[in-house]
């Protein structure tokens, strides 16, 4: 009997009774769907999967993301990403708040993390916040203004804190975005910028650009609309891309902390007014 028990009333629940080294049932995959919609960002503990299993389950969802920049530790499985920290690290993925590769033309629908190791003496949570509840808590004025405009997402500006320094094969992808985008599945409207990718609001000048979109990275990432999750080897988070952005905390180097990243294919942000 699957149960789910909400973290926090506004993001986050933890599932429990379901082992997603499958395989699930049609049954099982529809409550497991169904709380990701609801709660945005679900959490499992002590999870066996292997890695085909974990591809297995992220392909229920749809197509399996490949990372173009990431390093591919495991080159039959592109599609693992590692996420791995330790002594020698100098820069860790996703310290930055953001969503997950927004610098694409369509962005993923949703990561599947799987954690294997995690730092001796704690640390390395990870933050979720709900862009729904961000959006809703604007003003009507500022909602309707946002609604007019786009943002354009660089990877550029997250080269500086991603993966690896940028070398001569790193490829730069960029997209333009609805600053507000209507969830695919809900229909529930979301803010969608983030500090890690998102540069300029294309119909302001730079300087009104820059203090639009400063106010709502504040905004959004205030912890009304976050919750934190703690780590135990094999726990796994999987989070809906189109209605969280995240940050990882690197408050545990020299620790090492260690696991692979499953990343499903999203659709092209679209605002229906
Ligand atoms: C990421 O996928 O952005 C990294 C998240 C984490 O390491 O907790």
């Amino acid at each position: 009997m699957i149960e789910i028990r909400p973290l926090t009333p506004t993001i986050g629940a933890e599932i429990l009774g379901v082992d997603l080294a499958g395989p699930l049932s049609n049954q099982e995959l529809d409550t497991v769907h169904r709380a990701l919609l609801d709660h945005c960002v679900v959490f499992f503990r002590d999870q066996r999967m292997t890695i085909e299993q974990h591809k297995a389950f992220g392909a229920r969802f749809g197509k399996l993301h490949v990372h173009p920049n990431a390093p591919k530790r495991f080159p039959e499985h592109p599609e693992i990403l590692t996420i791995e920290a330790g002594p020698q690290s100098k820069r860790v993925a996703g310290e930055v708040w953001h969503s997950d590769v927004s610098c694409d033309v369509e962005p993923p629908m949703g990561s599947i993390l799987h954690i294997h190791e995690v730092p001796e003496n704690g640390g390395g949570d990870t933050m979720f916040a709900n862009q729904y509840a961000a959006f809703e808590a604007l003003s009507p004025a500022m909602q309707q203004f946002l609604q007019t405009c786009t943002a354009k997402h660089e990877s550029r500006k997250s080269a500086n804190h991603q993966y690896r320094e940028p070398g001569p094969d790193q490829k730069f992808p960029e997209a333009e975005h609805p600053v507000v985008r209507t969830h695919p599945e809900t229909g529930r409207k979301a803010l969608f910028v983030n500090r890690g990718f998102t540069t300029r609001i294309v119909q302001l000048t730079q300087k009104e650009s820059d203090s639009v979109l400063n106010m709502l990275f504040e905004h959004a990432e205030q912890p009304k609309f976050v919750c934190r999750f703690k780590w135990q080897p094999h726990s796994v988070a999987f989070w809906d891309n189109r209605a969280v952005q995240h940050q990882a905390m690197w408050d545990y180097f020299p620790q090492r902390r260690f696991g692979h990243r499953v990343t499903v294919c999203g659709d092209r942000p679209f605002l229906r007014a």
